[in-house]
């Protein structure tokens, strides 16, 4: 093996997988652009990848899975710690040696015929003092190629690490040997064995069986969110499902906020905002649209890096109208996944233009016209492109020290009864907000799409360890802060009772953002409701949106009687976490209730 690493514990561990793995070959990737285009040239030419019209979108490539493996199998999603109790009622749980044993067997010889990548990684800028480093094992240059814009990856990641420096180890594999011809299919996956495991005292994540997103770019969902949140319990800072955006006044001040929305309720295009031209002098710039890593520094704020490099967005719905910065982020080195294709060579959406195309190769190599029955794109269709690209992106976006939150938002898919922004009254009351979130199910979750699911923090599938011991870490982390953030809670996707949103969204959202950055500023009014601070009518900013006060009465009503029933359904999750629920989430419960 031409390993480029002295990194003892690293060839011990490279070795010790290519003994159980058995590939073909093994290949250590260095992250150059020479290597990326010779690896996506042998994709193209074996049929796995499809490159794009160059004119259109340049050094682009579209991919499309198999119909088995399009998004995260969160049932398949295991918390391996040594006592159950440690994953918590949220988690699937197995005894680690049991799952090792199981999956020994199963990446016993999965790669023959294969090649063995190793992918050496960073989340956040090389060398932060917040960044950490991991080490991906893949059978996959798909994998490769979307690591390389997702992360940092190769030689100078190997250079920071050095002979001893530490890593978390991430193997992954498509779990489909090459045995016989046949089995050289476009995009390998197996289903029916696929299981994304976590050992959170030992820092590893095996991930068995499928291709897909999350399931397989392990510095994402697993290292950055479930293994990095046992991390940051045990060292005292956050990991979380939140995107960073920053908003510049008129006068040039600059305030950060990270938001915390579940799956595909609008994260991307929330932290890539392009604000009406009526409010002049407004800003949005965006640091990071998914995953955010969040210390306390020497002075008693927070700090939060972006841990990635690449946006991994949902495609169906991004428009130049919705969000024309995320287009522009994928105008080009862009990897395509599950996306329609058309005629000349480029890739389509529903809800990319107005206009649809005649034709279409639909995400399942099929031909496609306006009157199929099926969309032409997957619902979880995606685009990984460099955040470099991004118009909006922040000078600051790779500062290794972070930048300064003022505010979290807190936001689910709620078509009923949970009003457009209020803000809590205290740190308390803002976890406890996070904690009791909504959110109706999308397709990236599993279960009937439109069903309220509870996802605290957005972090259901994401939290790497118990649930209630996370809570207690929120409010401890507030304790020891000297002024904790502010907490808000959003709901863009509040619906009139024939179906309609109550609320136009999107770049609209400023006027939300803007009362969000005045509030932790001091600079303007609110009024006591039961369920929090909340702007009256004359608090927002209007000019340029024709909205009345009757449709902003619509938009903020809250009924007492339904708020009183949604608190008592908080209940479920509660009795859930028991035994380790924090006793203030009880008390505020109550304090709620007697207040509707
Ligand atoms: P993950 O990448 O899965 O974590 O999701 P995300 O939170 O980044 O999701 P994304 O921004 O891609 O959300 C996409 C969905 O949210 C699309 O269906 C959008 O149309 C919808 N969406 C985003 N912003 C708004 C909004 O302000 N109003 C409404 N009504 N829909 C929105
Ligand atoms: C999510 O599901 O929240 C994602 C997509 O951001 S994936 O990386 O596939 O988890
Ligand atoms: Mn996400």
């Amino acid at each position: 093996m031409n390993a480029p690493t002295t990194h003892r514990r690293l060839l011990k561990w490279v070795e010790e997988t290519i003994a159980l793995c058995k590939p073909k070959s093994v290949f250590w990737a260095d992250g150059s652009q020479e290597e990326y285009d010779t690896l996506m040239a042998q994709m193209v030419e074996s049929g796995v990848a499809i490159k794009l019209n160059e004119e259109k979108r340049p050094n682009s490539f579209l991919f499309r899975s198999d119909p088995r493996d399009v998004a995260r199998v969160e049932k398949r999603t295991f918390i391996c710690s040594v006592n159950p109790d440690d994953a918590g009622p949220t988690n699937n749980w197995e005894d680690p040696q049991v799952m090792k044993e199981k999956l020994r067997g199963l990446y016993d010889g999965c790669m023959r015929g294969r090649t063995l990548y190793v992918i050496p990684f960073s989340m956040g800028p090389i060398g932060s003092p917040i960044s950490q480093i991991g080490v991906e094992i893949s059978d996959s240059a798909y994998v490769v190629c979307n690591m390389r814009i997702m992360t940092r990856i190769g030689a100078k990641v190997l250079e920071v690490l050095g002979d001893d420096g530490f890593f978390v180890p991430c193997l992954h594999s498509v779990g489909k040997p090459i045995l016989s011809p046949e089995d050289d299919v476009q995009w390998p996956c197996n289903p029916e064995d696929t299981h994304i495991v976590h050992f959170p005292e030992e820092r590893l994540i095996w991930s068995y069986g499928s291709g897909y997103g999350g399931n397989a770019l392990l510095g994402k969902k697993c290292f950055a969110l479930r293994i990095a949140s046992a991390m940051a319990r045990d060292e005292g800072w956050l990991a979380e499902h939140m995107l960073i955006l920053g908003v510049k006044e008129p006068d040039g001040k600059k305030t950060y906020v990270a938001a915390a929305f579940p799956s595909a309720c609008g994260k991307t295009n929330f932290a890539m905002l392009q604000p009406p031209v009526e409010m002049e002098g407004y800003e949005v710039t965006t640091i990071g649209d998914d995953i955010a890593w969040i210390k306390p520094g020497e002075d008693g704020h927070l700090y939060a890096i972006n841990p990635e490099a690449g946006f991994f967005g949902v495609a169906p719905g991004t428009s130049n109208l919705t969000n024309a910065n995320a287009m522009a982020s994928c105008s080009k080195d862009a990897i395509f996944t599950n996306c329609a294709l058309t005629d000349d060579g480029d890739i389509w959406w529903e809800g990319m233009t107005k206009e649809v195309p005649d034709h279409l190769i639909d995400w399942k190599g099929k031909d496609w016209t306006p009157g199929s029955e099926t969309p032409s794109a997957h619902p979880n269709a995606r685009f990984t492109a460099p955040a470099a690209l991004c118009p909006t992106i922040d000078p600051a976006w790779e500062d290794p020290n972070g930048v300064k939150i003022s505010a979290f938002i807190f936001g689910g898919r709620r078509m009923n009864d949970v009003p457009l922004v209020f803000q809590a009254f205290n740190w308390a009351h803002g976890v406890y907000l996070g904690a009791t979130m909504g959110s109706e199910l999308t397709a990236a979750a599993e279960g009937t799409v439109g069903n309220l699911r509870r996802d605290p923090m957005a972090m259901l599938p994401f939290i790497g360890y118990h649930m209630g011991d996370y809570f207690h870490h929120w409010l401890k982390m507030g304790r020891q802060l000297k002024e904790p953030p502010r907490i808000f809670h959003v709901n863009w996707f509040r619906k009139s009772p024939d179906g309609k949103w109550l609320w136009p969204g999107f770049g609209q959202n400023m006027r939300v953002l803007r009362w969000i950055v005045d509030r932790t500023a001091g600079h303007t009014r609110a009024f006591e409701s039961p369920i929090g601070w909340m702007p009256h009518y004359d608090d927002i900013d209007w000019r340029g949106l024709d909205f009345t006060e009757e449709e902003w009465n619509e938009l903020m009503a809250i009924d007492r009687d339904k708020m009183k029933f949604q608190t008592l359904s908080h209940e479920e999750l509660f009795l859930q976490l028991f035994d380790r629920l924090p006793k203030e989430m009880i008390f505020l419960r109550e304090l709620l209730i007697s207040s509707y």
